[in-house]
């Protein structure tokens, strides 16, 4: 029977795969993408703040690079109070189980891919995905769902316009990425949840620098750049610590603001400058080849070629080609001034993830 703050239910505990089977409660979190970066930060943190985590996976590998993290902070021990539920986001039978007695959720899981050739895959994992996520928080009762979008589904500057904020339209005449359409799309579907009556937040982070990770995201330019990358390009976009949006995705779901979003961006900083602070902290040589546009132009021609012949993934699209030299300043004051969130300095975070990368690899 249910007590006051919770009950055990040993049914659901033999239903569930895989899990540390304990009691559960009623003030449990449900964490999404809880193998990625910002999910097993964010369950780390929630885990140190004592509150009661549920996490999805959806293989023995991705727990093992959790796990690591973990030790790598020094909090192995924190790694058995979650309850792990083996859940894909689009198998709705067994992404079910995992909402059992949710009361809030913190949507982090998504394909990360600029390759032409994911768009499918994007839409589905990314739209279909939350849609899943937000029918059942609806069906379930959840009382809060905070979902990680990202800068890539903001909108586009008008001509007189110079920085990017909450407000600025999306314009669906200009070229997006499909992974910034699928991101778009995820946020309409919680929009979408909002108007049936969930309460949401949405997080905008720019690109996250973090510990781990080391061959995805910008965990891969560390790796790269450790390899002797010698390029660099002179456009701008927004930079955040994997830290500070795990504080942004905690306050902002501890906040009253309900139907609010807010860009997550620590700085807007040149890949020029990122790059050069990502060798300096790495010690090794500055990428000092500067790749103009015309470069990327033939570069990303050549690289659809090679993978059409040999089926590789592509590493360049036509798409990030042209981003890589386009400048886009980020807004961050909403979320300064509404939730008080002070940014850890981006030279900071490059440091602290380079220290990572040499313990850890
Ligand atoms: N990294 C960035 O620079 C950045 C910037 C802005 C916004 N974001 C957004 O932040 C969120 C987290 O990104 P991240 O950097 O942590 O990404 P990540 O390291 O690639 O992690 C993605 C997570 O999503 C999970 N996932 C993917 N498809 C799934 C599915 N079908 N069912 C269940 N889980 C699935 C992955 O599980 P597996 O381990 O099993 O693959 C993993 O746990 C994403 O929504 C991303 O769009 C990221």
């Amino acid at each position: 029977m249910p007590t006051e703050d919770g009950f055990f239910c040993p049914i659901f505990c033999l239903l569930v795969p895989h899990s540390t089977i304990k009691p559960y409660f009623y003030h449990m979190i449900l964490v999404t993408g809880a193998t990625g970066l910002v999910g097993s930060h964010l369950v780390l943190q929630l885990l140190e703040n004592r509150q009661q985590v549920r996490a999805i996976y959806r293989s023995e590998k991705s727990l093992g690079k959790v796990k690591s993290l973990f030790q790598f902070y020094g909090k192995l021990p924190l790694f058995e109070q979650v309850q792990w539920v083996r859940a894909d986001i689009l198998d709705i039978p067994a992404l079910e189980l995992a909402f059992h007695h949710i009361e809030q959720v913190y949507h982090c899981a998504a394909l990360i891919s600029f390759d032409p050739a994911d768009e499918n895959a994007l839409r589905k994992t990314n739209i279909e995905g939350t849609a899943n996520v937000v029918n059942l928080s609806l069906a379930f009762g959840v009382k809060q769902l905070c979902y990680v979008s990202s800068i890539a589904a903001l909108g586009d500057l008008k001509s007189y316009e110079a920085i990017i904020d909450e407000t600025t339209e999306w314009n669906p005449e200009v070229e997006h990425s499909d992974y910034a359409i699928s991101k778009y799309g995820a946020e309409m579907e919680v929009w979408r949840g909002w108007q049936e009556g969930l309460s949401v937040r949405i997080i905008n982070p720019g690109v996250i620098i973090g510990p781990g990770f080391w061959d995805s995201g910008s965990g891969k330019l560390f790796s790269q750049i450790a390899d002797g990358f010698s390029f660099y390009t002179k456009g701008i976009t927004g930079w955040v610590g994997v830290k500070d949006v795990v504080k942004s995705l905690i306050q902002s779901m501890e906040s009253e603001q309900n139907g609010q979003r807010y860009i997550v961006v620590a700085a807007n900083q040149s890949y020029e400058i990122v790059l050069k602070l990502i060798a300096e902290a790495l010690q090794v040589k500055i990428p000092n080849r500067y790749a103009k546009p015309w470069m990327t132009e033939i570069y990303w021609r050549l690289d659809k070629i090679i993978s059409l012949l040999s089926g590789r993934k592509r590493t360049l699209s036509r798409i990030t080609a042209r981003t890589l030299h386009q400048e886009h300043h980020y807004d961050n004051a909403k979320i300064k001034s509404e939730l008080g969130l002070e940014f850890r300095t981006i030279p900071d975070c490059i440091l602290e993830a380079a220290q990572a990368f040499q313990k850890t690899t």
